[in-house]
């Protein structure tokens, strides 16, 4: 049975998750000194294993993030260290090219007032926004990220939680998932959906919005060839380097159904852009913050980058730009 938006996740669902928890600090090797194995764990009401859960995850939190801190700096998002206000520029720029068009497809899918939501991912919040207003006070919104620190000024209905979605899980019970530009930059990133998915209730619906650099093309510079040759290169070597898969888009809908959702729709939003619209200054920013990591990496090389910032300082240029695919789910009551 399907369960109305704004309910408590179901206590059987609250107890498998519990389980699942216990089960992965048990494989770690620390066991919750709460019983005696995860087979033991209890079977009753909601509440107390509720209680149960939420201690659990602290603990596996805790856990997690001292493994995380001996992960090597190419596990990362390849973005994670510019500075705060270069970030924000950035994604205030890709949230002004793809905002309407998640917005518009949020809408479709009916998120209404009192609906649980979570955003992955979640940037600098300015969806998290959108939906905080439009699930009301009576609904709540989780703004997961494995960094949060532009997560600030949120209203009340907001819940900011610092979350990698490679190992950590959510709890289930949410009747909206969404993810944009987040499952492209991750190494497994099936794992990470099957993670977001798992956490939605029977009947929930899930948003994922990915780019695709299939389209990508810099015009209008003297030597196009050698311009559009090196950013190939570029996306490749992020590929190969399993920092970012920049040909994930296309592959949406497919990893939708292999989720086990019923796909609602699929739609690719594409756009070309000059000097001074969002398209292009998203573009630049993000190729020249991205090359000067990916310099300092190893993984391409200084001559790369300076073709890259050539693009960028040669006036009459224009780029057809990265597309975002987009795929609505549900998942079968
Ligand atoms: C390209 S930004 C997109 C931000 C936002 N979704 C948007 O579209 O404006 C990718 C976001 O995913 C976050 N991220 C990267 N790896 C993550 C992980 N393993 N778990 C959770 N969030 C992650 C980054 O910190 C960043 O905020």
């Amino acid at each position: 049975m399907s369960q109305s938006p704004g309910d408590e996740p179901r206590s059987s669902d609250v107890v498998r998750s519990v389980r699942r928890v216990a089960a992965q600090l048990e494989d770690a090797g620390r066991p919750s000194r709460d019983f005696g194995s995860a087979s033991e764990l209890p079977t009753q009401a909601a509440g107390s294993a509720g209680t149960l859960h939420a201690r659990l995850c602290c603990r596996a939190h805790r856990w997690r993030k001292d493994r995380r801190l001996e992960a090597t700096a190419e596990n990362r998002y390849v973005l994670s260290t510019v500075d705060a206000a270069t970030e924000l520029k950035r994604l205030g720029l890709l949230a002004q090219r793809f905002d309407a068009g998640t917005v518009r497809r949020l809408v479709e899918l009916g998120v209404t007032k009192g609906w649980r939501c979570v955003e992955v991912g979640a940037g600098h919040g300015s969806i998290v926004r959108w939906l905080a207003d439009r699930v009301g006070p009576a609904g709540s919104v989780v703004a997961a990220d494995i960094d949060t620190r532009l997560l600030t000024g949120l209203p009340d209905n907001v819940d900011v939680r610092e979350l990698d979605i490679r190992d950590q899980d959510l709890e289930p019970g949410f009747d909206l998932a969404h993810c944009r530009a987040l499952l492209m930059h991750l190494p497994d990133p099936e794992a990470a959906l099957a993670r977001i998915v798992a956490a939605l209730r029977p009947g929930g619906v899930l948003l994922a919005e990915e780019g695709d650099f299939g389209l990508l093309h810099l015009g209008g510079h003297p030597n196009s060839a050698a311009q559009n040759d090196a950013h190939q290169q570029i996306v490749n070597a992020m590929r190969e380097a399993r920092i970012m898969d920049g040909y994930l888009g296309r592959t949406l809908p497919e990893m939708l159904l292999a989720s086990g959702l019923e796909l609602q729709f699929a739609e690719i939003d594409s756009a070309t852009g000059r000097p001074g619209e969002a398209e292009y200054e998203w573009m630049r920013t993000t190729l020249l913050q991205a090359t000067a990591k990916l310099v300092a990496a190893g993984v391409i090389d200084a001559a790369t980058r300076r073709t890259v910032e050539e693009f960028f300082s040669t006036s009459g240029t224009v780029v057809t730009s990265i597309s975002l695919v987009a795929a609505g789910g549900r998942k079968p009551t």
